[in-house]
């Protein structure tokens, strides 16, 4: 069966892929004009992080699953390919690890401010570490984390390893399972007001865009540092800027953007006391190997192979019947 693949996925994909006999063409120009020529007759997709418009669905006669090479889907109308019976798959196993350990990197790296000490060593001021600014423990500072799915729940344990407090905000999942990892469930009104830390890790959709705004911050500690991993658009970034701008918050760590990738101007890069990535907390090698090789077995199982189909990955597997 022929594949496409929306962008380049590392060479164990490939191989998962051409082991059971498929062909296989990587399409660099996303441009939906260009996709809608180059995935005309593709059996499978696999998506990695442009805009799969439905002009382009339509224009593939044969499409039977779309495979995210991630786990966020915003990228793609869920609802269409429902109508359509599309599948759509995520890499559901793959990308936690990585993304937690880069929250991690932002909390000790935004409190640490290691890039200030590294620079006065190498410019022979040694002597002068007093006049750095204060740096921070986590030992037992309190974080909310928002969201209590794959991602989030790595974080939590990591946090846990150093002694935090973990608050979780996530309605929809049980509270004996937050209690049993040794984190505390909390309302968005305490959790703000109490968190040192913030850690973001919800999908994007109409009830969480805008999740963290100026109403939000305005509860929040002066000394409050905020982590979005999650999607840009899940915090207002104009409200982000003003609270760091005039300290309301300490500092704040970005990989997403509500615009990727941001325009050259965007005010959030005059500011010192924020940190930002260019959303590849997940683009550590072992997860992409990872990513390529789920995102590849998906696809491939899905189509020829139903049995070894790990059938949690596909996201609208009720509507779909399977
Ligand atoms: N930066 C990156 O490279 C990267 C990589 C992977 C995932 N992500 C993003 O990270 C986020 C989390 O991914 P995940 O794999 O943990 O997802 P997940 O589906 O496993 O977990 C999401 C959690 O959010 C909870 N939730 C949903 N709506 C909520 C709401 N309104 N209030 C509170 N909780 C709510 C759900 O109950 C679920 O437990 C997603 O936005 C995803 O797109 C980013």
């Amino acid at each position: 069966m022929k594949i496409g693949l929306v962008g380049s996925i590392h060479e164990l994909g490939w191989e998962v892929l051409r082991s059971q006999g498929h062909s296989i063409i990587e399409v660099a120009d996303v441009s939906a004009s260009n996709l809608k020529k180059e995935l005309a007759d593709v059996s499978g997709i696999i998506l990695r992080t442009a805009q799969m418009p439905n002009e382009v669905i339509d224009a593939c006669s044969d499409l039977q699953i779309i495979a995210r090479h991630g786990v966020g889907y915003d990228n793609v109308d869920l609802n269409y390919l429902n109508k359509k019976n599309i599948a759509l798959g995520v890499t559901g196993t793959a990308n936690a690890v990585s993304v937690a350990e880069h929250v991690m990197t932002f909390f000790l790296q935004l409190t640490k401010n290691i890039h200030l000490s590294d620079e006065l060593t190498r410019n022979g001021k040694f002597q002068e570490k007093a006049n750095l600014p204060s740096f921070f423990e986590l030992y037992q500072k309190n974080v909310l984390i928002l969201g209590f799915g794959r991602i989030g729940q790595e974080v939590a344990r990591r946090c846990l390893g150093f002694d935090m407090n973990v608050y979780v905000y996530d309605p929809y999942v049980d509270l004996k399972i937050i209690q049993n990892f040794g984190c505390h469930s909390i309302t968005t009104e305490d959790g703000f007001k109490t968190a040192d830390f913030i850690s973001i890790h919800l999908p994007l959709n109409q009830e969480t865009k805008n999740f963290i705004n100026s109403n939000s911050i305005k509860k929040m500690k002066d000394s409050c540092v905020i982590v979005n991993t999650a999607r840009g658009g899940v915090i207002n970034e104009e409200d982000l800027y003003n609270a760091l701008k005039n300290k309301q918050i300490r500092a704040a760590g970005l990989d997403v953007f509500e615009q990727e990738p941001p325009p050259a101007n965007h005010p959030l890069f005059s500011l010192k006391n924020i940190l930002l990535t260019p959303h590849n907390a997940a683009l550590s090698l072992e997860c992409r190997k990872r990513m390529a090789i789920e995102s590849a077995e998906t696809v491939s199982f899905f189509l020829k192979d139903r049995d070894k189909l790990n059938i949690q990955n596909i996201i609208n597997r009720k509507e779909l019947g399977i």
